[in-house]
């Protein structure tokens, strides 16, 4: 092992900002990902051949020309599968591996070409000749309802209260349509699986978040129980959702190949065809309705949730439902009825995002306060500030709101955003009637902490104490960029007192930790690190118990102070401990578990505690829009972001900055567009334009609500922060809205779509001048 003294040279317990594990390897390109690994002699590498249809009927598939191609070593079809050809998460049996005859979308894999070299196996791959029968495709969440097409999914419904009386009785009502596009992850690496077969079994490496379930699809297809399976991810180069499940076909490929041939055998698709076919961010389409009062007060909300699901379940059942459990953002709804519609569309099967469909719900809201904030001429704040949940009121979904802290952090922000007086000067600015036009907005999120299917709410651990006193962590998550492997060393150099160079988190693998949940709904670090704490604590009580026995002291007179075991007056060094222990031996090695405690949820009721605790926050962004062309920038934006008792500060800020930075991509430069004929021309960064460095804000204060302390008893009061912040990037859109508005004096609701490219702008600009 390399010595790893140079990592962190200070000792990094938990709540200390101590730089990311890898943060050396990312910045001096040695940082291992999947396509670094040694190949093994005789590595063959695939790819795929993608349909050029939205739905029809394969009448001719002539591989011929494929098999002929130069270095071409194996063409694999559906036929070619020893057990299931399906890699459908939830088990829907709508997922195949290789179509046919029926494709479902433009880019749906119909065939692997394995060939001696990448290159070889892709040129081989465009020589398929592929005819087809075309059949009706209905590409957006309306179309395929007006076109008769079914749901992936059960759709579900939300409700309390009676929202037809509560419409009925508003003084004032409001309508409108919200659509929202969808998003490519963008991972700065794609999709990639090595498979390498031996007699016994098969080992994949693969980027993956989800490494138990490519196991199990790798078990399917193979026809082989699972633990002839093993496989392992060191670190992906970005998940965002996108490989939570979107990477079992690659790795099913790759092994079924493998299989076939007993050779290990590659498949790293390129940009456009991983863009192609690969799931993203569901669009949605959404029909709102609500009920108001002269001072801005909701009295009843309901709401339509049209989703673009694509061709296949995947996971859009928990993220249609999951948008409407953030269809209330932070606000109480008194009463409010709101449905989702997971609509099969002819498109690739959409797939979990950062904030797995919340971020659709949030938005929303958000429009709802808009629109409401316009009609009475107020304040957007003062609409969302009267509308915020109290403790004690219920959401939705029937679970009670304990835990509220937004009006502090509206408090705190709108002081250090300086709001008040920079919303005036934006209006003073505005007044003046240039061609530039200024606009800001504050807006808060409230994000629900769990997996809503209350089963993946668990975790495992293996931790190992060797005989010098360094320590070796295994956990079921993976790590993405986020930070999950440092802030899982630190909880373990605080568990026993010692300096985080002595601490490895190495490569998650099947091999160590079994039937693991995806390293998602933000929770990696609340279920691993729990789990890691027990099997610390485990080995801890042990190490207690047998120095105070070997003493004849009271296990209380045993204690870990840094870098030592103090026994009794004695100070040992902390490896000379260990090796004593050794000597005499205790068990210094042990597994953990955890799984979250208080969350329940009915799915046919629609009622229960599906979210252990909130994450909260606020951004004010100020953006400046030129009304004769659309452009814009991001002049400012401040952030207050609750993470509950930090544990780590500078990473959390880094998960903040990007989340933001990221949710404004979504709503202003990232579009995905599809012809007429539902080919995807959105993908290569040529056409979709993720935020570069210049675009984020001119002006970027991040800061944590250091005073939080989460109210549940989570990983050392901390709270989840991978996706909550992605949400703040909402103000953005807002902001860019305000300042349209201003074209025709604040007297209409700017209605933006999203994404609010610089056309759209310039069209609702115009749409407000006539
Ligand atoms: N941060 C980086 N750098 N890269 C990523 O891929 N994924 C996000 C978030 N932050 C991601 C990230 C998503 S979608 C989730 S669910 C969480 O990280 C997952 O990790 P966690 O549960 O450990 O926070
Ligand atoms: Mo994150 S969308 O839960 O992987």
């Amino acid at each position: 092992m390399k010595d790893r003294s140079d990592l962190n040279a200070a000792a990094g317990f938990a709540h200390q900002s101590v730089k990311h594990e890898s943060a050396h390897l990312h910045v001096t390109g040695r940082a291992d990902y999947t396509d670094d690994l040694p190949e093994p002699a005789g590595t063959l590498h695939a790819a795929l051949g993608l349909s050029k249809i939205a739905h029809g009927r394969i009448t001719t598939l002539d591989l011929d020309p494929v098999r002929a191609a130069p270095g071409v070593i194996a063409v694999l079809t559906a036929d070619d599968v020893p057990g299931s050809n399906d890699i459908s998460p939830a088990g829907h049996g709508d997922a195949p591996i290789f179509a046919g005859p029926e494709v479902m979308f433009w880019g749906q894999p119909l065939f692997a070409v394995v060939a001696e070299t990448r290159d070889l196996a892709r040129r081989a791959a465009a020589l398929a000749r592929v005819e087809y029968e075309a059949l009706p495709h209905f590409l957006d969440p309306i179309a395929a309802r007006d076109g008769g097409m079914d749901y992936v999914t059960a759709p579900l419904t939300l409700k309390r209260g009676d929202v037809r009386a509560g419409m009925a009785a508003s003084p004032l009502r409001l309508e409108g349509r919200l659509n929202v596009g969808g998003q490519d992850h963008f991972y700065l690496e794609g999709q990639i699986a090595l498979a390498v077969p031996d007699a016994e079994g098969m080992t994949v490496f693969v980027s993956t978040q989800h490494p138990s379930e490519v196991q199990h699809m790798v078990a399917h297809a193979l026809d082989v129980p699972a633990n002839q399976v093993v496989v392992n991810v060191r670190r992906m180069g970005g998940g965002f959702g996108g490989k939570e499940t979107q990477m079992n076909l690659f790795a099913c490929v790759a092994a079924i190949a493998a299989r076939q041939l007993e050779r290990p055998v590659k498949l790293r698709p390129d940009r456009d065809e991983d863009m192609s076919a690969t799931g993203k961010r569901h669009d949605f389409v959404i029909d709102y309705r609500a009920g108001y009062d002269k001072h801005g007060k909701i009295l009843a909300v309901e709401g339509d949730f049209h989703a673009r699901c694509g061709f296949s379940a995947d996971l859009s059942g928990p993220v249609t439902d999951r948008a409407l459990f953030h269809a209330d953002n932070a606000y109480y709804y008194p009463d409010v009825e709101l449905r989702s519609h997971p609509q099969r569309t002819n498109t690739v099967s959409n797939t979990a995002f950062r904030g797995f469909g919340g971020p659709q719900g949030v938005i929303a809201a958000e429009r709802i306060i808009e629109d409401i904030a316009y009609a009475l001429h107020l304040d957007p704040l003062e609409v969302r500030k009267r509308n915020l949940y109290q403790n004690g009121q219920l959401t939705p979904y029937h679970q009670t709101i304990e835990d509220q802290i937004l009006p502090r952090i509206f408090a705190e922000l709108e002081a250090s955003a300086d709001y008040a007086a920079r919303r005036q000067a934006v209006l003073d600015f505005n007044a003046k009637g240039g061609v530039i036009r200024r606009g800001i907005a504050m807006v808060p999120v409230k994000f629900g902490i769990s997996f809503t299917a209350t089963f993946f709410n668990q975790a495992g651990a293996l931790v190992h104490l060797y005989t010098d006193g360094s320590i070796m962590v295994n956990h079921g998550g993976t790590e993405m960029g986020q930070g999950l492997h440092t802030k899982i060393a630190q909880i373990v150099a605080e568990a026993f007192q010692i300096d985080l160079s002595r601490i490895r988190v190495t490569r998650t693998t099947t091999e160590k930790v079994p039937n693991t949940s995806a390293t998602a709904a933000s929770s990696g670090t609340d279920l691993n690190g729990m789990a890691v704490l027990d099997a610390c604590d485990q080995i801890k009580a042990r190490l207690l118990a047998h120095f105070a026995t070997a003493k004849g002291i009271a296990p209380d007179q045993v204690q870990f102070t840094p870098g030592h075991l103090r026994v009794g007056d004695e100070e040992i060094p902390f490896a000379d401990a260990i090796r004593a222990a050794y000597m005499a031996r205790v068990q210094l090695w042990s597994d953990g578990f955890y799984a979250t405690p208080k969350i329940h949820w009915d799915r046919a009721t629609g009622q229960g505690r599906p979210f252990y605790y909130f994450a909260y926050g606020a951004a004010c962004a100020e953006v400046s829009v030129d009304t004769l062309t659309g452009e814009y920038v991001i002049e400012r934006a401040d952030v207050l972001h609750d993470v509950g008792r930090s544990l780590n500060p500078a990473i959390d800020i880094g998960q903040v900055e990007g989340a933001f930075v990221q949710g404004t991509g979504w709503l202003t430069s990232e579009e995905l567009w599809w012809d007429a004929k539902g080919q995807l021309r959105t993908h290569a960064p040529s056409t979709y334009k993720i935020p570069l460095a210049s675009d984020r804000p001119k002006i970027f204060n991040v800061a944590l609500a250091d005073w939080s302390v989460n109210a549940e008893r989570s990983i050392k009061r901390s709270k989840a922060v991978g996706e909550p912040p992605f949400m703040l990037g909402i103000s953005v859109w807002e902001a860019i809205g305000h300042a349209v508005a201003s074209v025709a004096n604040y007297r209409i609701a700017p209605r933006l779509d999203a994404p609010a490219t610089p056309e759209r702008v310039l069209m609702a600009v115009e749409r407000l001048r006539s």
